[in-house]
């Protein structure tokens, strides 16, 4: 069942040039099935749904209308028009004729758990029965996802379906982006901002209904809210929680909330379709190619009908989306079916989202690339044909080194069920697997194994503490974790500061709690490496520290913000295959002797510089990608504004860009930048001025004389990345400072192959493929360890232990 475009009002081709007059009524009244073939007109579009001979054609009462009025519809017009296409297509929804049912148990009963197939009904329909049943006349009604992008689409399409204007009774709220109004009524989030509403509002007084959908997912941030659901529900009476999620779990949900008698399990019967199913027969050692493969396989030989291919993240995303238009390129003239890949994945801007659930005109065939979103979050319709890896990315916490990395690991049998499926939603369709299915039986384990059981919880059991959570090991929880991660996170947070001897939150740690930001990246840019006041201190060194605080000069926190805004977006750089050397000379430009962070600076700034106007072009002139510094541009703008809130002082990103030139000297120690070799490329003229300038203060800067300003600024990084450090050993290899791992620097630094090489490296991420690669690295003064982490790398000598919060000559004694 095809929909009507989803996308945004302009882009919708109006089915009848008249304005339908609403009705206005419930959408069961004005059922018409007509909008879904005729908007659609994809071949492979089956009566999937039956649909009563009897519904008149939804142009009818166009054709009442008085014919001599030919203007175009009026944006309101359009939007309700929209919205009763939408409507009519939703009372088709397998859940709808259960809308009575499910109010009825909602009323009944405090928790409810909905289990149904993806594409039910249940996230868009649910929230909107609540809506009629009136429960948005108590308080907000709050949908959590564990992804932005779904939470992002599903507040658009829940929109159009109320037929409001995104942000005004349905709005969204995800980190950095908050559309709502005191008006809203379905707030979509992500589960992790409703996690932060605990922090100001403890028993969530403005919601009358949680609905805590894809809990299947089990997202470390859902099982909290499920542990503190738990125990509000016991003060507020008045409170209602929807658990939903697909055909996983619901047991387990019912029962932690007190079994079925308390807490009843509702099954929304969903269609599926036959899918046959392919493996390979051999394993494939490069799945992107073996996926290139499968999709033109299906392309040529498959009747119309889009396809759907699951990798694990961006990146992979992106090299199969190149490959596909450059191989699509080569059919012959006259193949009828245009391939069409169109990408999806968190981080896409909410404009391009859309396209995937536009449906394709005559003659294209979309193949849409995506992470696991397309999994169970969002559903896309008219896709027949599933092409998938095996793949998805995840966060691992490795217990032993300390270190939280991104893997793509093999999914689970539960979730490769899931994608399959995603083929037989509206006929029969076909799954191409690239794994053998001795290795679907052998290798992959049965279910996801839940986030609270794999991840590091530093900034889990920050959240956990800001909220008053204090004895972690009884909060109810449906997946206890692993002791030694838990002591772990304590570990982590105590060496940040966050944690005193007595496991209490700090002052330092509250401050770092209503930052939406990693613990480590907190407190960089909350203290940009002013010292701590010593443990247990009074309330006068607290007073003195809070003033050296807000006495950080601005622009230094300013940029501090503006590389954490940039460690915040992925994808900084782009490379495409046919212009790779010219990509490096660009990427070389923007360098900055001292590593990736400052050049990250660096290219946000002249971005900024290039001035609204000319930013896409400088943007694709140096090869880095527009959407992901408009991004981070974004974020600085609210981290400032965080900051501002947190009595940190006011940030100007603006006057900050002005000032940035400073901050692109080389280096840190005396050593550093010696043989970047950056200068020699200063004086390239096809650079605008902005980033020749750069350039310029790059190569000046290279040699013996640092710039205090680049070195403050990367103390200050590392006065919360100090923890993600590695030395230069004597036999040439660097070993993380804490667990001693073998690391190298990731092709992708500037650091990479300099020398001699740097001593000691600060790194924002781990990568592990054959090797352990430190990724986006810098090269620090190893003295500064002991400096911004006494309590790790030395200890303050007696003299200055006892001077309060200032780490102006302290001087220290390396542990080693
Ligand atoms: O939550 P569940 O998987 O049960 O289904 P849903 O997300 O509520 O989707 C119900 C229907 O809405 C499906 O037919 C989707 O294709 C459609 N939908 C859409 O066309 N565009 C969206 N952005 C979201 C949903
Ligand atoms: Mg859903």
């Amino acid at each position: 069942m095809p929909a009507a475009p989803p996308g945004a009002v302009g882009n919708v081709p109006a089915p009848a040039p008249a304005p339908a007059p609403a009705p206005a009524l419930a959408p069961v009244d004005a059922a018409g099935p007509t909008v879904a073939t005729q908007a659609a007109g994809l071949a492979s579009a089956p009566p999937a749904v039956a649909v009563p001979a009897t519904v008149p054609a939804i142009v009818a009462p166009a054709r009442d209308a008085p014919a001599k009025d030919p203007q175009p519809l009026t944006e309101k017009q359009l939007m309700r028009q929209k919205r009763d296409n939408l409507r009519r297509e939703s009372a088709l929804l397998p859940i709808s004729s259960a809308e009575s049912i499910i109010i009825d148990q909602i009323r009944k009963h405090q928790v409810v758990v909905l289990v149904g197939e993806t594409g039910s009904g249940k996230t868009t329909q649910v929230p909107q029965y609540l809506l009629r049943a009136e429960f948005g006349k108590t308080g907000v009604i709050a949908v959590t996802q564990p992804r932005r992008v779904a939470a992002i689409t599903l507040a658009q399409r829940v929109s159009e379906e109320v037929g409001t204007r995104l942000g005004h009774r349905v709005g969204y709220s995800i980190r950095f982006d908050e559309c709502s109004s005191p008006g809203t009524r379905i707030k979509f989030m992500t589960d992790g901002m409703l996690l932060r509403e605990f922090l100001s509002d403890a028993d969530l007084t403005k919601y009358s209904v949680i609905v805590l959908d894809e809990a299947h997912e089990r997202t470390v941030r859902t099982d909290l809210l499920f542990g503190l659901l738990h125990q509000i529900l016991a003060r507020r009476a008045d409170l209602r929680v929807v658990v939903m999620s697909a055909t996983i779990d619901a047991e387990r949900f019912s029962a932690f909330f007190g079994g079925p008698s308390r807490c009843p399990i509702l099954f929304v019967e969903g269609r599926q379709h036959q899918v046959v199913q392919y493996f390979l027969e051999q394993p494939t050692g490069d799945y992107i190619d073996a996926a290139l493969v499968a999709v033109m396989q299906l392309h040529v030989d498959e009747a119309p009908g889009d396809i759907l291919v699951f990798m694990p993240g961006q990146e992979e995303i992106e090299s199969l989306e190149k490959m596909l238009i450059e191989q699509s390129r080569l059919l012959p003239a006259n193949f009828p079916l245009q391939l069409l890949p169109l990408p999806l994945y968190a981080a896409l801007p909410p404009s391009q989202q859309v396209l995937v659930f536009q449906p394709a005109p005559a003659g294209v065939r979309k193949v849409i690339i995506s992470t696991n979103v397309a999994e169970t979050s969002v559903t896309i319709n008219g896709i027949r044909y599933v092409v998938d890896t095996g793949f998805v990315k995840q966060r691992i916490f490795d217990p032993a080194t300390g270190v939280e990395r991104l893997e793509s690991l093999p999914v689970s049998k539960a979730a490769a069920r899931q994608r399959t499926g995603r083929a037989g939603r509206e006929a029969p369709g076909k799954a191409y697997r690239l794994f053998t299915e001795e290795s679907y039986h052998k290798n992959l384990a049965e279910n996801t194994v839940p986030e609270i059981l794999r991840t590091n919880l530093a900034s889990v059991v920050l959240q956990m503490k800001a909220i008053g959570i204090d004895a972690i090991h009884t909060f109810p929880l449906i997946d206890r974790p692993p002791l030694g991660a838990l002591k772990n996170a304590f570990e982590h947070l105590y060496a940040l500061g966050c944690l005193s001897d007595s496991a209490h939150l700090t002052p330092l740690g509250r401050k770092m709690a209503s930052f939406p930001l990693d613990p480590m990246l907190a407190k960089a840019l909350i203290t940009c490496g002013a010292a701590e006041p010593p443990a247990g201190g009074s309330g006068a060194s607290a007073d003195a520290w809070t003033r050296a605080l807000a006495s950080v000069a601005p622009e230094l926190r300013s940029h501090v913000s503006g590389i954490v805004a940039m460690l915040s977006v992925e994808n900084v750089f782009h490379t495409p295959l046919e212009a790779r050397e010219k990509a490096n000379r660009a990427r070389r430009r923007l360098a900055a002797a001292s590593g990736d962070h400052v050049t990250l600076l660096n290219v946000l700034r002249s971005f900024g510089a290039a001035g609204a106007r000319n930013a896409r072009k400088w943007a694709d002139d140096n090869f880095v990608n527009a959407r992901s510094i408009a991004q981070a541009n974004d974020i600085e703008l609210q981290l400032a504004r965080v900051c501002e809130h947190a009595g940190l002082g006011v940030i100007h990103p603006t006057t900050a860009a002005a000032g940035y030139r400073e901050f692109n000297r080389a280096a840190a120690g005396s050593s550093a930048g010696r043989s970047a070799g950056f200068g020699a490329l200063a004086g390239v003229s096809d650079v605008p001025s902005a980033a020749r300038s750069v350039a310029m203060l790059n190569g000046s800067a290279v040699g013996d004389n640092p710039s205090p300003e680049a070195a403050d600024l990367l103390r200050a990084l590392l006065s919360g990345l100090f923890q993600n450090t590695a030395l230069l050993e004597k036999d040439g290899v660097y070993r993380t400072t804490i667990s001693r791992q073998r690391v190298f620097i990731h092709p992708s630094s500037v650091l990479f192959g300099k020398s001699p090489p740097p001593r000691c490296l600060m790194f924002s991420e781990l990568v592990e493929t054959k090797k352990t690669y430190v990724k986006t690295v810098s090269e620090i003064d190893p003295a500064w360890l002991a400096e911004v982490a006494p309590k790790y790398f030395g200890r303050l000598s007696p003299s200055t232990a006892s001077s309060q919060g200032d780490d102006g000559d302290a001087s220290t004694t390396p542990r080693k």
